[in-house]
């Protein structure tokens, strides 16, 4: 994924169920979080429709994923599955233990997805807490 892919990634954000838009989506926000994580956000083509989309990166410490989506008429074909495992690689080979990601507490059918893929549900034991630093509640 590079900056250019920009305006069909959020073509595929509006298009998506389970997924929230921030300002943190708009394109110099994606700019900067592609170019501060090289190789390691993932898209998914059919012909030149985008299909696919996972994205990653890390703090030095941690890894994290975020907004992976598969259009809908090409789920059920392995792709978040193949470009989650992208990510994953790419921030192994950056020496990266462990990454976590975040969902929609009501999002069920990506919480069945995610322990299919064999992640663990930690909401038992995390608390995640959250604090804007500017005056935009969609920041
Ligand atoms: C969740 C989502 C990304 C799955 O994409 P996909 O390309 O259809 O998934 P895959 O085909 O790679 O599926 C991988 C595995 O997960 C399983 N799986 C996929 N969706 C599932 C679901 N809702 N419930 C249970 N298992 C599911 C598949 O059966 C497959 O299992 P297998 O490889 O052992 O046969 C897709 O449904 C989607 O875009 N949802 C809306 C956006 C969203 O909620 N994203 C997650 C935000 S955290």
């Amino acid at each position: 994924m590079t900056p250019a892919d920009h305006p069909a990634f959020m073509n595929m954000m509006k298009a998506t169920t389970g997924v929230v838009i921030r300002k943190a989506d708009e394109y110099a926000a994606v700019a900067r979080y592609l170019n501060r994580n090289p190789g390691m956000s993932h898209l998914a083509f059919d012909g030149d429709q985008l299909v696919g989309c996972a994205m990653s990166g890390h703090d030095g410490k941690r890894g994290y994923l975020q907004h992976v989506m598969t259009a809908p008429q090409a789920q059920s074909q392995g792709i978040a599955r193949t470009l989650v495992d992208r990510c994953l690689e790419a921030l192994s080979r950056e020496g990266i233990d462990k990454v976590h990601l975040d969902t929609l507490h009501d999002n069920h059918q990506a919480h069945r997805f995610w322990e299919r893929l064999g992640w663990s549900n930690r909401n038992a034991e995390i608390v995640r807490f959250s604090r804007l630093l500017v005056d935009d509640p969609n920041a």
